[in-house]
């Protein structure tokens, strides 16, 4: 079972609430149906040909949306994850190209020298300990190979419509996303060279009053985010979202709900000896 952990006020108090990914494997891939991310496909696909990778590890690889995507010939592929119920909707869609393992990534079960490229994919800030896992990538990975980590920036409040309205997801996300710096100190730390960092997708949307109700990222089982607050602040910041749907309705001035969030890529290179 693949279990995140996340503190949260309720009722005043704080309390600790979980992300259980086995819960919501069935209804994770709704997400790439309403933002299919195809930049990250397109920037993992240029690395792979820079590299001509062979042997290649997703770490975090969920339902196994980007292993899908990245197979090919003569490619191996492997895929990692720490939910069972991740790894089996995986399993349906990657079957015949993809070797799939229940495992940790602070712990990966693979000998040193297996894989010419590992990539994470909105993964490393589940991880419970990021730069142990760093180092385990790096012991994994073959003399020039690399290791690719992708996901949001840490977000500035006013980026994205849920922290105004669910309490404490700002809170949440602040504490488990680290800055492109300190991910280029943990990779430098680990023995990494030639640490680049670029924005490969942007997401800028804007939905105008009613339409939010239709985001599939305000489903609490959808967004890590809104899993991991107690069912009373999500409660709480979907009747502030009605609220303002209502006055606006009311008023005939319209409310808009934004998200402006960056995905960044961070490439960091083995040494060739
Ligand atoms: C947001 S999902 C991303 C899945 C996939 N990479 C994608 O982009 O669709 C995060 C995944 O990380 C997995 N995970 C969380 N902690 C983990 C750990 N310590 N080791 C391995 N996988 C972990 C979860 O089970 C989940 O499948």
């Amino acid at each position: 079972m693949s279990v995140e952990t996340g503190w949260s006020m309720n009722g005043g108090r704080m309390q600790l609430y979980r992300v259980n990914y086995d819960e919501i494997a069935a209804e994770y891939d709704r997400r790439y149906q309403a933002s299919p991310m195809k930049p990250v496909g397109s920037a993992l696909k240029t690395v792979l040909g820079g590299l001509g990778a062979a042997r290649v590890l997703e770490v975090g690889c969920g339902t196994g949306h980007w292993l899908a995507e990245l197979a090919a010939p003569r490619r191996e592929m492997f895929g990692l994850d720490a939910s069972m119920g991740m790894l089996r909707t995986a399993q349906a869609k990657v079957a015949s190209s993809a070797c799939l393992t229940h495992g940790r990534a602070e712990n990966l079960p693979f000998r040193a020298a297996s894989f010419e490229f590992v990539y994470v994919v909105n993964a490393l800030h589940h991880f419970e300990d990021r730069q142990r896992f760093i180092s385990e990538a790096r012991r994994v990975l073959t003399p020039g190979g690399a290791l690719a980590i992708i996901g949001m920036t840490p977000p500035r409040r006013e980026d994205w419509y849920v922290y105004e309205y669910f309490d404490g997801t700002y809170e949440i996300d602040t504490a488990r996303f680290a800055s492109r710096e300190t991910l280029r100190e943990w990779l430098t730390a680990a023995g990494f060279v030639r640490v680049e960092s670029r924005v490969i997708h942007e997401i800028n949307e804007e939905r105008v009053g009613r339409a939010v109700l239709d985001d599939v990222f305000i489903e609490k089982r959808s967004t890590s985010q809104l899993a991991l607050i107690s069912d009373e602040a999500y409660q709480t910041g979907i009747r502030r979202i009605r609220a303002a749907v209502a006055r606006a309705e009311a008023t005939g001035r319209p409310v808009t709900f934004r998200s402006r969030l960056q995905i960044v890529m961070l490439l960091a290179h083995v040494p060739m000896y």
